[in-house]
């Protein structure tokens, strides 16, 4: 059996050889619903004129491209991500739009930001990080959001049950076998553990898939 680490490694390779055309397989194989989904997480966010928003484990760059148009030329759109090729992919196609920029960064790690952002987005990435570090990140997403900030968590749904339970857990047996722990992850408890109030999960084709909402102050 591969370790923890070994684990991790074999992911973000994956990532670093997949960057160039990641939108593109994803998009066909889902006949867009990829995007689609995506792009109803952003709405959830309700991003606005001259906010600052983080894209966190940000991918090819092109959800923090769509959230830095809604924020416009005096917003900042800052991206994360762990992967070399996918910052550098993102900075190429996206770069200088607007404020923001994309950072190589392992978001596990303290990222230095303290009170900074309006709203922090980050889709299909929580799934992919290592187990003990699940509650680290949402600590730093927290300390990193303003009193008023509010994140938002778009991925598979860890708790899904019935026919969908089945569908997930074969998909992930298939293609993430590594992240099979991800199915005993209590993302609303972390959450609240950290302290986060107004949990709010909107459940997605049938539950497989899950866009959850959380705010930093209970008002
Ligand atoms: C499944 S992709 C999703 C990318 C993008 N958010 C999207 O929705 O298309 C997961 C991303 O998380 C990044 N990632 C994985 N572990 C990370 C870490 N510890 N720190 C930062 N990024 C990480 C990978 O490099 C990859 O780009």
């Amino acid at each position: 059996m591969r370790s923890a680490l070994c684990q991790v490694k074999h992911r973000i390779d994956f990532f670093e050889k997949f960057a160039p055309y990641y939108d593109i397989f994803f998009d066909l194989l889902t006949i867009k619903r990829y995007a689609g989904f995506q792009k109803k997480a952003v709405k959830i966010l309700t991003p606005e004129k001259g906010e600052k928003l983080l894209d966190l484990c940000s991918g090819t760059g092109r959800v923090a491209s769509w959230m830095a148009q809604a924020v416009g030329s005096d917003g900042e759109v800052v991206g994360m991500d762990i992967s070399k090729n996918m910052v550098e992919w993102s900075r190429k196609r996206y770069g200088g739009i607007n404020k923001g920029e994309f950072l190589f960064q392992d978001v596990t790690k303290p990222w230095g930001y303290q009170d900074y952002f309006d709203g922090i987005f980050t889709s299909f990435a929580i799934h992919e990080l290592p187990e003990k570090k699940r509650l680290a990140v949402f600590e730093h997403s927290y300390l990193a959001l303003k009193e008023k900030g509010r994140m938002v968590i778009a991925d598979f749904n860890p708790k899904v049950s019935g026919n969908s339970n089945t569908i997930s857990l074969v998909f992930f047996k298939l293609f993430e076998r590594e992240n099979l722990n991800f199915f005993s992850f209590d993302q609303n408890e972390v959450l609240k553990k950290v302290g986060f109030k107004r949990i709010k999960a909107f459940p997605v084709l049938g539950g497989i898939f899950q866009i959850t909402l959380a705010h930093r102050s209970a008002d």
